[in-house]
């Protein structure tokens, strides 16, 4: 390992595959998908994995620039409704529950899979970078969203269902360039807790998934993405990256009846990374 090329060091494999089956775990469940922006889109493997575990599955975009990437994308899988909701939209959050009761009576799964940050505010100092509008777009975007979704879907979510979200270690510890997304990810992580008490009475669970570094659209926006992931590999307690099935996996756990008494929890997919303290490269 250690005389490994360090930009090879983030496909390291890991040393199980996968099971191709698990005898349907998710069959019957009603799926809206957020947070598909392409195949390399963490919620896409996700989508793969609840629908080969049997899952009927709809799917919201943000707009027609991503409608164009998303659509043929759904429509491969079957999805039973395609919706436009840019979620800093109240007026989309609303039309998009509207949209989803024409085909389904009730949503078993939400899954929350957005980030957002404006050009420039995740490289460059935090003092500088992180502007006003920075900070309330990022913060909208990233973390009262869900809120928002939760507010709209909830009468349609029936007790046993549940809310998952994806977040990032950045929350807790400082991730130099991740800037104010850190900070809406610390905001998310709190609104996923609060969000779990709340809906706690109603059977709706909610949380989330804290995944380590993955080359996906969102990520190549922070700075040093690259170098990054090299570094993590090589440092991580099962020295490698995780990918996007590691977090398909946890979703399936969290949202399947195998999470049934689990609730405001952040589960870390991150090949051990958030218990390091300083590490020796030696
Ligand atoms: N890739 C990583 O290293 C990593 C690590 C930890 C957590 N995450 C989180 O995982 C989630 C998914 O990111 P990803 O890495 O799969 O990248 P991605 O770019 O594939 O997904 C981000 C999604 O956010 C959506 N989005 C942005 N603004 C929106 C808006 N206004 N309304 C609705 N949707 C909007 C985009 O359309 C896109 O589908 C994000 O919350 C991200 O912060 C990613």
């Amino acid at each position: 390992m250690s005389q490994m090329d360090p930009k090879d060091l983030d496909v390291v494999p890991a040393p199980e595959e996968l099971p191709s089956s698990l005898g349907g775990l998710m069959r019957g469940k009603r799926v809206l998908m957020t947070g598909v922006a392409n195949d390399r889109s963490i919620a896409w493997a996700i989508a793969q994995a609840f629908q080969r575990e049997g899952a009927e599955l709809a799917f919201t975009y943000p707009g027609e620039a991503m409608e164009k990437r998303v659509r043929p994308l759904a429509e491969g899988i079957g999805a039973k409704a395609i919706i436009d909701c840019d979620v800093s939209k109240d007026e989309d959050i609303d039309r998009s529950v509207a949209e989803l009761r024409k085909v389904w009576d009730r949503v078993d799964v939400l899954v929350h899979s957005i980030g957002y940050a404006p050009r420039g505010a995740l490289d460059g100092r935090f003092t500088e970078v992180t502007t006003r509008d920075a900070w309330r777009i990022t913060m909208d975007v990233s973390a009262y969203s869900l809120i928002g979704l939760a507010r709209a879907f909830r009468p349609m979510m029936p007790a046993g269902s549940s809310i998952v979200t994806l977040t990032y270690y950045g929350a807790e510890k400082v991730v130099r360039n991740y800037n104010v997304m850190g900070v809406a990810k610390a905001a998310l992580e709190a609104s996923m807790r609060y969000l779990a008490e709340d809906l706690g009475q109603d059977g709706i669970r909610v949380n989330a998934i804290s995944a380590g570094p993955i080359k996906t659209l969102a990520a190549a926006g922070i700075k040093g993405m690259r170098t990054m992931l090299g570094e993590n590999a090589a440092k991580t307690p099962l020295r490698r990256n995780v990918d996007q099935e590691d977090c398909a996996s946890a979703a399936l756990y969290l949202c399947s009846p195998l999470g049934r008494n689990v609730t405001g929890e952040v589960l870390h997919v991150d090949a051990g990374q958030n218990i390091l303290g300083v590490v020796s490269m030696e």
